[in-house]
């Protein structure tokens, strides 16, 4: 069972995680918020044990073993400037990594949009959802899911998914890690609103097929070029074979 104190001593933040709600047993944690009326603090986060729907991007499912996995969300909201919220994709994952650096010494690789990966293997998932009211941004939910102390994986899986403990031969502290992830994802909220190009560098830095051949899958539409870019958006830039095109979403694969 999580260990809210062993968390909280970690904690180094202002904000994030400083209203926290645990569930030992939910639907979604992304919906829980997104559907709360009652809980408006910037910065909640909730923690569930176990996920009854957990969802993933496109529409598939997020499913993780029970108090094994960090299956979380964070409510961001118009306290703060919400405009840039694409950038946050890449903030977010860019987070992680540094997270999942400092404690494990991991070489962690970022995917655009927002996939992070050791060695190619998805270790973590992140789901990005937002309400606006007449075109203006009213909350954000950051849900994130990491692979921490799963032993093994069975089933099919887009990415070839990884957990810490694959990694490391070892289990690992899950409150240790969520703290270290929001203590960064609160330093990564600064840049965001200072400093979009430092965070944009650092995200590129780890970035995974940067300046390859790639396809990208968007529904039934799929596009190939070379990752030229990401531009201030956090948009990725393909240049195809005749004009450069913006790209707001979509599965990237290398052409191999
Ligand atoms: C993906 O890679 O497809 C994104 C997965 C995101 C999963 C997390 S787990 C916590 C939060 N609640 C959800 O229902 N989904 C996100």
């Amino acid at each position: 069972m999580f260990n809210i104190e062993e968390f909280d001593i970690k904690l180094d933040t202002e904000v994030i995680g400083r209203n926290f709600i645990y569930f030992d047993e939910i639907d979604s944690t992304n919906s829980f918020l997104m559907e709360s009326k009652n809980e408006k603090t910037l910065g909640t986060v909730v923690l569930a044990e176990y996920q009854l729907h957990g969802k993933g991007r496109k529409q598939r499912d997020w499913q993780a073993s029970k108090e094994q996995a960090l299956t979380f969300s964070i409510l961001l909201n118009d306290k703060i400037d919400l405009s840039n919220a694409p950038l946050l994709s890449l903030g977010s994952s860019l987070a992680l990594a540094q997270a999942l650096e400092n404690l494990y010494q991991f070489k962690v690789n970022v995917k655009w949009p927002n996939d992070v990966l050791i060695e190619g293997k998805k270790i973590a998932g992140i789901l990005i959802e937002s309400i606006s009211k007449a075109s203006k941004m009213e909350k954000i939910i950051v849900g994130i899911g990491i692979n921490v102390n799963q032993p093994n994986f069975t089933g099919k899986f887009n990415i070839r998914p990884t957990s810490v403990r694959m990694e490391l031969k070892k289990s690992v502290s899950r409150e240790r890690l969520l703290s270290e992830y929001l203590n960064h994802f609160e330093s990564m909220l600064e840049d965001w609103a200072t400093n979009p190009p430092k965070l944009i560098n650092d995200w590129k830095s780890r970035s995974r097929f940067l300046g390859e051949k790639i396809t990208i899958k968007d529904g039934d539409e799929e596009l190939y070029g070379v990752f030229e870019d990401v531009d201030e958006n956090g948009y990725l830039i393909l240049k195809t074979k005749d004009e450069l095109r913006t790209i707001h979403s979509g599965d990237v694969t290398i052409n191999s």
